[in-house]
């Protein structure tokens, strides 16, 4: 059996973190980009993994990590778009992330995914695509260190925030136990921050809202601003 995550962790404690997407950023000056957010006090860096399979898209993979690893101290909140997780948990982690999420549309047994990943060294999240129901996540759900809900369709960056997203945030919210965090992903900016913090996330995943702006690290505290109002 998994075993309980109520143990300290870098991200346990409570509060509203934005998580910039290195989707976003310039890919022929990853270090200096992720360097701008780190500068400005982020404390996670979202890495999304497209393998083609699972999403009409590829991304990057672990060569990227590794050399990412030497140059930042950021919290590697690694987002298996994959379809076969397990297979590549292992070197995903010797690679550098610290937090691997995986989809539950591709897990038919889920606890042993988790223990798997466990294994492998690393925190665990579960996420779960906008067609796909919290109850899906039941038996998962005490097991994990983060639930990521998508509020869109994954594969892409820039596209526009799902609204039903919030229920499935005030469901969840419900369910997760204060050391667990809430992380949304997809179409977060300016509009979007304050309503998703107050259905109840606290990790708020952002590409083109932090990295796709002339100053990163400005944009993303100012995204911190607007969600402190929520
Ligand atoms: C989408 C990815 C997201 C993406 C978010 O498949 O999981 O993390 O980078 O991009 P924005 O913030 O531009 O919607
Ligand atoms: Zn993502």
């Amino acid at each position: 059996m998994p075993t309980a995550t109520q143990d300290t962790w870098p991200l346990a404690t409570p509060r509203i973190r934005i998580a910039p997407s290195l989707l976003a950023a310039d890919f022929a000056r990853l270090a200096d980009d992720v360097a701008k957010i780190e500068a400005a006090g982020a404390e996670i860096l979202h890495l999304d993994i497209m393998d083609g399979h699972f999403v009409p898209n590829i991304s990057f993979g672990i060569p990227v990590i590794e050399k990412l690893r030497q140059v930042s101290r950021l919290f590697f909140d690694t987002h298996l778009m994959i379809t076969e997780p397990v297979r590549y948990a292992e070197p995903f982690v010797k690679a550098g992330s610290d937090l691997l999420t995986f989809h539950i549309e591709v897990s038919h047994e889920p606890l042993r995914v988790v223990d798997h990943i466990r294994g492998a060294g690393a925190r665990v999240g579960v996420t779960l695509n906008p067609g796909t129901e919290v109850s899906a996540l039941r038996e998962v759900v005490a097991s994990v260190d983060l639930v990521l809900v998508m509020s869109v369709w994954p594969g892409f960056g820039g596209q526009t925030f799902i609204a039903s997203t919030l229920d499935k945030c005030r469901a969840l919210r419900g369910l997760l136990r204060a050391d667990q965090r809430l992380e949304v992903d997809g179409g977060i900016g300016p509009d979007t921050v304050a309503a998703v913090v107050r259905a109840g996330a606290d990790t708020l995943v952002a590409g083109s809202a932090v990295f796709g702006r002339a100053d990163p690290g400005g944009a993303m505290r100012e995204l911190e601003r607007l969600a402190g109002r929520a």
